[in-house]
């Protein structure tokens, strides 16, 4: 691994780049304390952290748990390079950041569908070309249903990328299974990055159920760990946490109230549900 990437190659939603100076110094910091043989990082995403973990730590195996195969986008630099080359070429001259016109929209979408017939097709970074920011489709589809912008980068992604990965023991599964084959092991320091709970994950495969249950029981990798925990103030989870320790006994108050819900309709796509709970005890 030649390179020092401080952002990962290919586009990535939720990507630590942000954080990927403190993180390089916080485990230079730890390397002169402790030995780390062992560094998973079990919520892999662009596998940026296990990157940079692989630069600190380099005799150690780290684990990168690439569970949205974001490798195998790595692996199609060059077919993604091509697509982007004919849909710069079918574009012309059109100015970034603006919507692009109906039939040019058609053509592109037309050759967009024969890659796809073809069977790969790098969705992601596609949303990031032709998309308005921070929107993402995940298939042909949802791209025609969405408006089209010229975003397309200039240059092409460098195709020597796959590079970024070397060295890295590459897995894909859920971060469950991998903590329990890690967890009882020494020297072993945990990288927790989960997708944040208000975060739209619709590019991450966990979109279909990422609950604040799911999100709580991530808590569990850090008790006793060496870790690395990422998080955003819009969950209040270090709040939360603190409120819990102080309020050790209170429990469940909820348990067994009665719930009754009322559904309040914002516009044709969102909504939220008001609850009133009630439980009777005193007499
Ligand atoms: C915030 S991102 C991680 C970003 C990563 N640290 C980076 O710098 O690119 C969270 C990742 O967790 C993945 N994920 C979701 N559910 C998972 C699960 N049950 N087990 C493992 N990974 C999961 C998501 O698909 C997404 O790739």
């Amino acid at each position: 691994m030649k390179k020092n990437y401080t952002t990962a190659p290919l586009p990535f939603q939720g990507q630590k780049r942000r954080f990927i100076n403190a993180f390089g110094l916080a485990m230079t910091e730890l390397k002169a304390k402790q030995e780390v043989k062992i560094i998973v990082d079990l919520f892999g995403g662009s596998g940026l952290l296990s990157h940079t973990a692989k630069k600190i730590f380099p005799e150690a195996k780290v684990i990168y748990n690439d569970f949205d195969n974001y490798s195998l986008r790595l692996k199609n630099i060059a077919k993604t390079n091509k697509l982007l080359a004919d849909l710069r070429l079918v574009l012309g001259v059109h100015p970034r950041e603006k919507k692009i016109p109906a039939e040019v929209c058609k053509t592109m979408l037309d050759r967009i569908e024969i890659e796809d017939n073809a069977g790969f097709v790098d969705y992601i970074t596609l949303s990031s070309s032709l998309l308005f920011s921070s929107k993402y489709v995940t298939d042909l589809k949802e791209l025609k249903s969405e408006t089209l912008y010229n975003n397309i980068k200039a240059s092409d992604y460098d195709v020597n990328s796959t590079e970024y990965l070397a060295g890295l023991d590459i897995v894909k599964c859920d971060y469950r299974q991998l903590y329990n084959q890690y967890k009882d092991v020494s020297h072993v320091l945990f990288l927790v990055d989960p997708p944040y709970l208000s975060t739209d994950t619709k590019t991450y495969q966990s979109d279909k159920y990422w609950k604040l249950r799911d999100y709580l029981d991530v808590l569990n990798v850090l008790c006793g760990s060496n870790y690395f925990f990422f998080t955003s103030n819009k969950s209040s989870l270090i709040e939360l946490c603190e409120w819990f320790a102080d309020n050790r006994d209170i429990g469940n108050p909820f348990k067994n109230s009665v719930l009754n819900t009322q559904n309040i309709t914002l516009n044709k796509s969102a909504g939220y549900t008001d609850m009133m709970l009630y439980k009777f005890v005193k007499v």
